[in-house]
């Protein structure tokens, strides 16, 4: 029975999210008023141009360039408009004003979120964000609600569909990264500017958010350690498929316990990766997003699905429309997450990795000793060696796997390594995880 008075929803931006979410919300509009117990009232659509083109059956009509007009009439406000100004302007006024918001965006959260969800806290309203990563995925929920009594220990994503894709064409097509790029770019897959998608930023901000919500703790975003993928080598692709490995861009957000670095932590690092093709990551095909969580009690739980796409994004934020509808429509302030943890964020090199080292070397008596030797004397243990001749050279190819050391050690082996007169060339280093 609908008996509260109907609810006022303005929406910022009406691009590949927006106008997915005005297309549901006129669509299955007594379907949500149900669900709710009030009618949930589009009142207008701020965009920059009012003459551009919109899909058919959009809602013209609510269209304005007046977004702050919009807001102050609101209860609810959907940002998708994206960017950092005047998104974040725009959240504050909503947010001062008692609105609840609901936004899709990794890139403000990332870099003023502490902002935001402080003034949310301060003003009892709420500020929801299921789509900021992973979009389709339901992966903030479980961290804030479902996980909210357990311990997380781990939370390792394939957060960047774009970068999924290209690495899945070069491992099943054995195309370049260029050509793998070029296909993306094609398909609408990567951002306006790529850059944000295959050197890494896109997936640091959305590991930063993970462990925000995961460990309870502020996590800059320059203290996310991130590399891209414009390293990997169709070379290094199929040396991982020798090894029944797969190359993944991985978020890692990880808790570190103190008696591994001195002092209990968190690392958050973005890096491409090898992982076993047997683990549930290494069987995330094309532009789709996974997020693998261990946590104490629950072990081990997977999330599949779409990461972007302007219906699916939109899935993502009805789903929070409806728990802030239903939020004041039930009355009582918004509740923040809590930051009580505080955990440090731990630089790379005190975080214990694996590598794996491909390189060349001269093929004469007591080189592999010497190799071997820089390794010891770095105290990284050597888990394999395996040793090709190169052709018509005086050369050995060799693959090195290590067990688990310090970053710091593992990048003085790397140096050390090249420094070496016994090694022609390091081809390339890669870390290993999920073994
Ligand atoms: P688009 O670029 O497709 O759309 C942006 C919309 O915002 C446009 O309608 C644009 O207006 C409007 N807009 C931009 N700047 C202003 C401004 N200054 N004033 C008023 N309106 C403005 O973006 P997307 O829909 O792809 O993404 C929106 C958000 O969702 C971003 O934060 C993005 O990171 C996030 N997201 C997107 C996903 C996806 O698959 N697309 C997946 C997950 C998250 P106009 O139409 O007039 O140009
Ligand atoms: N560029 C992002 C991706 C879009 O490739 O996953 C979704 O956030």
């Amino acid at each position: 029975m609908i008996e509260y008075r109907p609810l006022r929803i303005a929406l910022l931006g009406a691009g590949s999210v927006g106008a997915q979410v005005a297309r549901l919300l006129t669509e299955n509009k007594a379907e949500l008023a149900a669900r709710v117990g009030a009618e949930l009232e589009l009142i207008g659509i701020a965009v920059r141009d009012l003459k551009a083109d919109r899909p058919a059956g959009f809602p013209s009509e609510l269209l304005t360039t007046d977004a702050e007009a919009l807001i102050l009439g609101a209860d609810i406000v959907i940002e998708v408009m994206g960017g950092i100004e005047p998104a974040k302007t725009y959240i504050l006024q909503a947010l001062n004003s008692g609105s609840d918001v609901i936004t899709a965006n990794k890139a403000l959260l990332a870099t003023h979120g502490t902002e935001l969800f402080d003034t949310a806290e301060q003003v009892g309203a709420q500020l929801y964000f299921e789509a900021a990563v992973a979009a389709a995925i339901p992966i903030i929920r479980p961290l804030r609600e479902s996980l909210a009594g357990d311990k997380v220990q781990r939370v390792m994503g394939i957060v960047n569909g774009s970068t999924n894709y290209i690495l899945d064409r070069m491992d099943t097509a054995g195309i370049t990264l260029e050509e793998a790029m070029n296909e993306a770019t094609e398909l609408g897959y990567l951002e306006a500017d790529p850059t944000l998608d295959v050197e890494g930023y896109d997936a640091a901000q959305k590991a930063a958010i993970l462990a925000y919500l995961a460990f309870h703790t502020e996590v800059p975003i320059e203290k996310v350690h991130r590399e891209g993928i414009t390293g990997v080598t169709p070379e290094l692709m199929r040396a991982a498929q020798r090894d029944g490995n797969v190359i993944k861009l991985l978020a890692i957000a990880e808790r570190i316990d103190a008696d591994k670095a001195g002092v209990e932590g968190v690392s958050v690092r973005v890096y491409p990766t090898l992982i076993p093709r047997t683990h549930p990551l290494g069987s995330v095909h094309g532009a789709f997003n996974a997020v693998f969580v261990e946590a104490e009690s629950a072990g081990q739980l997977m999330f599949y699905g779409a990461g972007a796409g302007g219906a699916q994004t939109a899935s993502a934020i009805l789903g929070d429309l409806v728990s802030a509808a239903k939020r004041h429509v039930a009355g009582g302030p918004g509740l923040a997450d809590s930051v009580h943890a505080n955990l440090p964020v731990l630089p790379i090199d005190r975080i214990y990795t694996r590598y794996q080292i491909t390189l060349e070397a001269t093929d004469q008596p007591g080189v592999l000793a010497s190799i071997a030797n820089t390794f010891a004397s770095h105290e990284v243990s050597i888990e394999f060696v395996e040793q090709t001749p190169t052709l018509g050279r005086k050369t050995a190819n060799l693959e090195i796997g290590t067990h688990e050391a310090t970053d710091a050690s593992l990048s003085a082996v790397v140096a050390a390594l090249a420094a070496s007169d016994a090694v022609e060339k390091i081809t390339s280093v890669i870390r290993v995880e999920g073994i």
